[in-house]
């Protein structure tokens, strides 16, 4: 196994792909607040995807998860399992993580929702992890490696002196015709000397926690990470594809203040 380079028809299947599972986090965005199930989120999803984009919710059944987004609320650091009896609340921070496939291609991309008025140190906590993603996209061109993503957040947070956990167990990976693929990708400092190559689409996907970096998956239902120590955890995920110069987000939304494309020179 190796990594995918992908062919410009591909590359046309991969930015279809993107667009769609950004039109759902758009989608959904007016129906996140308090009083509303997670699980009614996850049907508007599901009907969505289904019905309007004529694509697949990739996460129903993968490996058996059983619902058709991920919605991650606090100290849950990644897979949390949409619920009816879990209700957001005045205050909640959540990531809603959505992963279409359509003709055969995987977008994936997630964003954290503010509920109703969230306290200062959470709303630090999501802005700071937004930009650790927008860090880690700028490093990726041709001839940079894998490992210089993961120094570019880890550069961002130090310098900025924030004393946050960056997760650890979770990494962004590369993406296609299927859901997860080579290379592995770090948010932290690493040693991952992969090279970083025109036609390579793969994913950032930073999980940033309040407090220390340990998490654990919930032995129950064997998919809900939380922080150890409790701490709320935020994450931002773009599927990108490496350009000759640069890269081009291909889960870009409009609502965000960052370049499509970026051409280093
Ligand atoms: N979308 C997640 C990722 O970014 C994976 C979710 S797997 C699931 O890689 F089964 F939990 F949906
Ligand atoms: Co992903
Ligand atoms: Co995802």
């Amino acid at each position: 196994m190796s990594v995918k380079i992908k062919n410009s028809e591909q590359i046309e299947g991969m930015r279809i792909a993107g667009k769609l599972a950004a039109d759902v986090l758009d989608m959904i965005t007016p129906f996140v607040k308090a009083g509303v199930s997670t699980e009614e989120l996850n049907q508007r999803c599901h009907d969505y995807i289904v019905n309007e984009q004529g694509a697949i919710p990739a996460p129903l059944n993968y490996h058996g998860f059983p619902k058709s987004i991920c919605t991650s609320i606090n100290e849950v650091v990644c897979h949390g399992i949409p619920s009816e009896s879990e209700i957001l609340k005045d205050g909640d921070i959540m990531n809603i993580d959505v992963t279409v496939i359509k003709d055969g291609f995987y977008g994936d991309t997630s964003k954290m929702f503010l509920v109703g008025a969230a306290n200062a140190q959470d709303k630090l906590l999501c802005r700071v992890t937004q930009e650790a993603l927008y860090q880690g996209i700028r490093a990726v061109k041709p001839g940079a490696k894998i490992k210089d993503i993961g120094a570019a957040i880890q550069k961002y947070l130090k310098k900025g002196n924030y004393r946050y956990g960056i997760v650890e167990n979770f990494c962004g990976h590369g993406i296609g015709e299927s859901f997860h693929e080579e290379p592995q990708v770090m948010h932290c400092r690493n040693f991952d000397n992969t090279p970083i190559q025109a036609g390579m689409c793969f994913t950032i996907e930073p999980m940033i926690n309040q407090g220390k970096k340990g998490n654990k998956v919930d032995e129950d239902d064997g998919w809900t990470a939380r922080t150890i120590d409790g701490k709320n955890s935020a994450q931002w995920e773009h599927t990108l594809l490496v350009t000759d110069t640069g890269v081009e987000v291909l889960t870009l939304r409009d609502e965000e203040d960052f370049p499509r494309v970026i051409t280093h020179s």
